[in-house]
This record gives C-alpha cells, sequence and structure tokens, in this order.
C-alpha cells in the first residue's frame, strides 16, 4: 500500500489476473478501468493459452506482465495444464481471477480453489444460451432481449452466481455480428463493475 492510501484509510487492491484466449476486448477494458488508481483491483498478470491471442500484445503494450501457458503443450493432461496456471498465479500472489474469453474449460479442482474469486464474462443473459454462439442461438430463438452476463465460475459450465447482468435489444434485421457488437458494448461496461465490486468485498458468491 502507498503512503496516500494509508493515509485515505483504503484497503489495498486486490492483485488481478485475467485469462483469455484471443482479442481481449474486455481483457482490455478491465485494463482501462484499473488504470483510476481508486478502482480497488490492480491488472498485474494477463496469461493466454494461444500463443496467438491478440490480447497478449495489448496487455503487453499497457505493461503488464504476461504469461502464455499453451494448452497444447500438456495434451490431455488438464491437470498438469491447471497446475501451470496455478504456479503462475500464486508466484503473482494473484487474489481474483477473471476470465475473459478464455476458451478452455476448467476443472472442478481448479474452480473449487478459486470459489467466490473466479469470474466469468458470458454473452448472453444467463441461464438462457449457456454455451457457444449465443447471438447466432438468441437470433434463431427469436428473442427481443438479449445481453451478457458477468458471473462467479463453478464447476458446471456457465453456471454460479451472476454479479451483473446488462441487456440489449433485438432490433429487426439483426445478424449475429451486429447483435454482438450491442452486447460487446455493454460487456465492457458491467465486467469492470462487477470486478468492482467483488473486489471491494460487496458480492460473494452464493
Ligand atoms: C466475449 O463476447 C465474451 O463474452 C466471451 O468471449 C468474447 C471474448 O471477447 N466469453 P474479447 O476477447 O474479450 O474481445
Amino acid at each position: 500500500m502507498n503512503a496516500q492510501a494509508i493515509l485515505a484509510g483504503n484497503h489495498p487492491r486486490k492483485r488481478v489476473a485475467i485469462l483469455i484466449s484471443g482479442r481481449g476486448s474486455n481483457m482490455a477494458a478491465l485494463i482501462e478501468a484499473a488504470k483510476d488508481e481508486s478502482y480497488p483491483a490492480d491488472i498485474v498478470l494477463v496469461m493466454s493459452n494461444r500463443p496467438d491471442a491478440a490480447g497478449l500484445l495489448t496487455a503487453s503494450a499497457a505493461g503488464i506482465a504476461t504469461v502464455l501457458i499453451d494448452h497444447m503443450v500438456f495434451g490431455r493432461d488438464r491437470g498438469a495444464f491447471e497446475r501451470a496456471i496455478q504456479a503462475a498465479l500464486e508466484a503473482h500472489r494473484i487474489e481474483i481471477v477473471c476470465l475473459a474469453g478464455f476458451m478452455r474449460l476448467l476443472t472442478p479442482w481448479f474452480v473449487n480453489r478459486w470459489s467466490g474469486r473466479l469470474l466469468n464474462i458470458h454473452p448472453a443473459l444467463l441461464p438462457a444460451f449457456k454455451g457457444l454462439h449465443t447471438h447466432e442461438r438468441a437470433l434463431a430463438a427469436g428473442v427481443k432481449t438479449h445481453g451478457a452476463t458477468v458471473h462467479f465460475v463453478a464447476p458446471e459450465m456457465d453456471s454460479g452466481s451472476t454479479i451483473i447482468q446488462a441487456q440489449v435489444p433485438v432490433m429487426p434485421g439483426d445478424l449475429p455480428e451486429t447483435l454482438a457488437a450491442r452486447v460487446l458494448e455493454v460487456e465492457h461496461k458491467i465486467y469492470p463493475q462487477a470486478l468492482r465490486l467483488v473486489a471491494e468485498g460487496r458480492v460473494g458468491a452464493a
């Protein structure tokens, strides 16, 4: 904690890692929010399971430590892959983990270890449209309202208690791409809000 924070009676900022697999626009939104020193979380590590994740470059450019843990190296050994992730998180003294477009399923061993400190963003109003291709499926189902959810991660995929949801309207003539863009805009707002709530201890896993 710096002297100013001590004088202000502030709590130290939580040390956060973001796990990505690709573009990293949600990661970038979290990094942007955390540039404000009054934000209760500090993004200290970005980890990718894919060497070609564009978000790695964005994170490095922002001066954040990056780690590549390529799942391919571990073959089918999910345990070894997750132990490598866990070791990197421990080495950086991480307190909260944010999944942001991280495209690997995590085992109960890892999820339970991080219970209440592991967040994910999903591009749908959970429990509707768990899994992939949410925008295509929302359009096919003819829903009038779609959106995004930030939730705590539980062992079952896309389950776990909701922290924040945001709705967007489905417009006539929407394509998966136009709907995805509308949802992404709200994702970038609610993920920093949700991380703030968790870092401040104002919300916990049920
Ligand atoms: C987002 O739509 C997120 O909700 C989903 O994967 C996408 C990742 O996008 N889990 P980005 O890498 O954050 O740009």
